[in-house]
């Protein structure tokens, strides 16, 4: 099979967002006891941060990372994870059953952002609270001092304020599973009142309102009309959710087409928008920040059934080759619309379906799902070209007739760098794939590098933590105006080019 990818450099979505590579950690299972904080842990540094899941963080590429939830925020107090530990309340988690011990609280958060070089994005309650809950977080993390909450953090040994810009108001308040689920004009109005009092207390803020759930959710789209309605002037972003499995796709080359449900949820939740922006004679353009998207098998690692445990094993998916392309073309997708998606946080960092895993006393390592991830963080710099691809479709169930190869590509004009990521979705057959360079002549490729496996389900365990890595491709050249590049079926790849 043959495919010819068309680029120029005069042609640009927009400019690469840093803030796309978020991740998400949520008090969910063992995301952060025995994930990113286990204080008896042999590498645990002098806040209890365990230093071999930091590194993996920073070597993956996080930009920016979503906290504390997720369902959990919708029943959480925040302040019962301030102050000294011992007098923190043990509570029960309805939205992952669990026993939370609050161990670990915004103050431990802000700390471990720095130490991973991090933006904070932090979400706030507005199921089980409101406005002055909402308020008195803010004054808590942004305020310098002088203040009752202010004057508390410092007191806590927090002398900086948290600066925290990017706030979630809710979570998921579409969903039924939600505690304090709304309908859509009550939760508009709840948003658009507390960003209104938000920014009476600090300018610069970045708000950001539920969208839905997921494209399925039988609100979609209604929803986010109502929510805007009431709350656009207020905020910057939508948000939206999504999580592909192969089980629930049917099949295998379904699945590998998930990025198609991806790209059309952008595409009507900005069309929505844009509507609502309409109606009111707005010039002003709300993005999408896709705070929650990954691969997750939620039937098969559900909430625990025994009575409240704390920090339980829930939703410890271990990912395949498969998972990690799928992975990487949703990523694509999110990178491809970069002029509307300014934020995305893949959900989550470690071990609730997470490309980072980690065992209580043990070892941590990276899940066949972390490279696309740290690929594309490293090398996606300055402008995502638009780019055009004639090339084979295949037939799948969900989807129909679907490209085989999905693609995006990077230029960075500082180190004239152009980068193709691109998924090669065939379950069989390779691909030759021609990138057309007339555009930028003289140029070379670098480097290519390719994730595949001959066993599309092999996937990284503690047992064998590096079965699923990325390779070197040799055969890789500029022929004439063409780079021309093997794609083995069921691949994941990089192509740098200078
Ligand atoms: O990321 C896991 C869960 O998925 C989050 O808590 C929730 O927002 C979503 O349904």
């Amino acid at each position: 099979m043959k495919a010819q990818l068309s680029l120029d450099p005069a042609f640009v979505v927009a400019d690469v967002r840093r803030r796309t590579f978020g991740s998400f950690v949520e008090h969910m299972g063992r995301c952060v006891y025995t994930g990113i904080f286990e204080p008896r842990h042999e590498t645990a540094d002098e806040d209890g941060h365990r230093r071999d899941v930091l590194d993996l963080a920073r070597e993956m590429g996080v930009t920016m990372v979503r906290y504390p939830g997720g369902n959990f925020v919708s029943g959480y107090r925040w302040e019962d994870g301030i102050g000294p530990v011992m007098h923190r309340p043990r509570r029960l988690d309805a939205a992952w059953h669990s026993a939370e011990t609050n161990e670990h609280g915004i103050g431990e958060f802000i700390l471990w952002t720095r130490k991973a070089g991090v933006e904070p994005n932090y979400a706030i309650n507005l199921g089980t609270r409101g406005v002055q809950e909402a308020l008195d977080l803010l004054e808590y993390a942004n305020h310098p001092g002088g203040t009752y909450w202010s004057d508390l953090r410092i007191a806590h040994g927090h002398a900086e304020p948290f600066g925290i810009k990017m706030w979630c108001l809710g979570n998921e308040m579409d969903g039924p599973w939600q505690t304090g689920h709304k309908t859509p004009y009550e939760y508009g109005r709840l948003a658009a009142e507390t960003a209104r009092a938000m920014r009476q207390r600090q300018s610069g803020l970045e708000l950001v309102a539920c969208g839905s759930s997921n494209s399925s959710m039988p609100t979609f789209g209604t929803w986010e009309a109502t929510v805007l309605q009431e709350c656009y002037d207020q905020v910057d972003f939508i948000s939206a959710h999504a999580y592909y499995n192969e089980r629930a796709a049917g099949d295998l080359a379904s699945f590998l087409a998930s990025a198609v449900d991806m790209e059309s949820f952008i595409e009507d939740v900005a069309s929505t928008a844009d509507h609502i922006g309409a109606k009111l004679r707005s010039r002003k353009r709300i993005n999408i920040s896709f705070d929650e998207w990954n691969v997750w098998d939620n039937a098969a690692t559900g909430t625990p059934t025994v009575d409240w445990p704390s920090a339980p094993r829930v939703g410890e998916d271990t990912y395949t080759l498969a998972d990690a392309v799928v992975v990487g073309s949703l990523l694509i997708t999110l990178l491809r619309h970069s002029d509307r998606v300014t934020a995305a946080c893949q959900a989550q960092l470690v071990n609730a379906l997470a490309p980072l895993r980690s065992e209580a006393q043990g070892m941590a390592w990276r899940q066949a799902s972390f490279w696309p991830f740290a690929h594309a963080s490293r090398l996606a710099k300055g402008k995502v070209l638009d780019t055009h691809v004639v090339g084979p479709n295949y037939p799948n169930e969900r989807f129909g007739d679907t490209p085989v190869i999905h693609s995006v590509v990077t230029h960075d004009e500082e180190s004239s760098e152009l980068v193709v990521f691109v998924v090669n979705r065939h379950l069989e057959e390779p691909v030759e794939l021609s990138v057309g360079l007339r555009a930028f002549p003289g140029y070379r490729v670098v480097e290519h590098v390719i994730l595949d496996d001959e066993d599309v389900h092999a996937m990284n365990t503690e047992q064998e933590p590096d079965r699923v890595q990325p390779r070197r491709a040799e055969s890789s050249q500029v022929d004439g105006e063409d780079a021309q590049v093997l794609l083995p079926p069921v691949s994941w790849s990089f192509v740098r080019l200078r």
